[in-house]
Parts: structure tokens; sequence; C-alpha cells
């Protein structure tokens, strides 16, 4: 039985297939990228995972029960956490309120989701160890709108850290950084994977990155999967080369 499971998930809007039929298999400890030309599908896909948006049919599953139909906060209190294509941070918090804000989400109960004053420390040690980890300890009292572009991609992984998830799913971490930029994030991410406890999904453009984090590659065009392999198949497939690659291989 696969950690994450996709059986036929499937969004429809309009006349739109927005995703089609997608099914998946992610085991626990996997990093998994998927990629695609713009407008393939990749953002709704982790929509409707996590719960913001819910698919017109299909089911996803994970560790063996159904998560379809839940709210985002239930998907979250399970064990998936993203972070979003477009910047979700506040940006008069500071980077390490805003990190205890998100690992609050997770800790506080249905009925008092602020807690009281143990969920608050507890959720204050949880945001700060992800700000470690993401090497953000240094700004962490800066408000997180005048940190660099990369570091507010980097806060944004450290907040879906801090609520302490089985599965992370990051939609276009390094878009819009600088090479150099770029170069950071990875190592970082790298540092952070080592130990191989994460589950993560990965929608990101820059083959290099893809390369370099992913053992395993799903190709999403128009919605429908058209390759799901190991990186040296994907490279060498020729419906992903003409759909996308572009002969980058
Ligand atoms: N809320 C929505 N209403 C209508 N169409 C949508 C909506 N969200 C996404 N789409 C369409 O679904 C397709 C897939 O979009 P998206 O998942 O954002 O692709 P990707 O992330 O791969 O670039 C696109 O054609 C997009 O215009
Ligand atoms: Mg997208």
């Amino acid at each position: 039985m696969a950690f994450l499971e996709l059986r036929g998930l499937t969004k429809r809007y309009g006349g739109l297939l927005a995703v089609n039929d997608v099914s998946m298999q992610v085991e626990s400890g996997e990093v998994r990228a998927v990629i695609g030309p713009n407008g393939a599908g990749k953002t709704s896909l982790f929509h409707l995972i996590t719960g913001v948006v819910k698919p017109t049919s299909g089911e996803v599953r994970f560790g063996g029960r159904s998560l379809t139909g839940l709210s985002s906060y239930q998907v979250c209190q399970a064990g998936l956490s993203r972070t979003f294509q477009l910047t979700a941070l506040f940006p008069e918090m500071t980077a390490r309120e805003n990190c205890r804000t998100a690992a609050q989400a997770r800790l506080g109960g249905r009925w008092r989701p602020w807690g009281g004053g143990p969920v608050f420390r507890e959720a204050s040690r949880r945001g700060d160890m992800a700000l470690e980890r993401l090497g953000l300890a240094d700004v962490a009292n800066r408000p997180a709108g005048l940190l660099s572009h990369g570091d507010q991609r980097l806060l944004e992984v450290a907040m879906a850290l801090a609520q302490q998830p089985r599965v992370l799913l990051l939609d276009e971490p390094t878009q819009g950084l600088s090479v150099e930029e770029t170069g950071t994030a990875v190592e970082t991410l790298e540092a952070v994977l080592a130990d191989g406890s994460l589950t993560v999904l990965l929608v990101e453009h820059d083959m290099e990155v893809v390369f370099r984090l992913a053992r395993k590659i799903t190709v999403l065009h128009r919605g429908t999967v058209i390759a799901d392999d190991v990186p040296e198949a994907v490279k060498a497939n020729q419906a992903v080369q003409d759909a996308y690659l572009g002969g980058y291989a």
C-alpha cells in the first residue's frame, strides 16, 4: 500500500479538465517531482490533495485513509503541509511570528484554534526549530515583508515545516529566485531532506533543481500524466521531450 495515493483524481472547470484522471503512488520518504508546462494542472493537483479545492471525482488516500472531501485545515491535521506558488506569508509579522502562527494552526484544537500558553510555547519552539533548519535564525525577528525574495521563499518552507508534516508539498519554491538564491535554496532543501524522514511532492520548473532533489518524476500535460518514472527514463521519454523538456537532456 502506498503512503500517499491518488486514484483517478479529476477536476473540471466548466469545459476544462484541469486535472484529468491522475493516479499516483508515493512511497514514504520519497521525493517526487511533478513537472509540466504552464497550465498543466500542477497547482490544481496540489489544491486537490490539500483540500483547497474539491475534486470532481477521484480519491486522495494517505496512510490508509481517505482524505477526499476534508477541509484544508483537516488535511493539515492529518499531516500534509504545503507552500503556495505565490507568496503566502504575513508581511508585517516577523519571520518568527509567521512560523509560530503556522505551527499553531496545526497544534490548536478545533474549538481553541490558538490554544493556551502551552500551545503558544510549543508552537514557538517548533517555529524556531524550522527557522533554524532553513538557515533563517539570523533574520527571525525581521518583518517577513522586508526579507530578500530568496529568504521569503525559504520562510514559506519553514512555515510548512513548523507544522511538522509527514508530507511536504512545495509549489515552485525557486520561482523568481536569482541563480545564486536558487543555489542556496537547493542546498538548504537538500540538507532538510537528507535524513529521508519527509515525503515530498515538489512542483518545480528548474530542471537542474528537479534532477538534484527528486528520485522520481511525474510529468503532467493538459491535466494528464504522460510519464511517471525515474529521472533518466523521463529525460529519455520522447513524449516528455515533445511536451515539455524541449531538448533539455
Ligand atoms: N479556479 C479556476 N477556475 C477555472 N480554471 C482554473 C482555475 N484554476 C486553474 N484553472 C485552469 O486550470 C488549468 C491548470 O492550472 P494550474 O493548475 O494552475 O496549472 P500549473 O500549476 O501547472 O501551471 C489552467 O488552464 C488554469 O487556467
Ligand atoms: Mg502552478
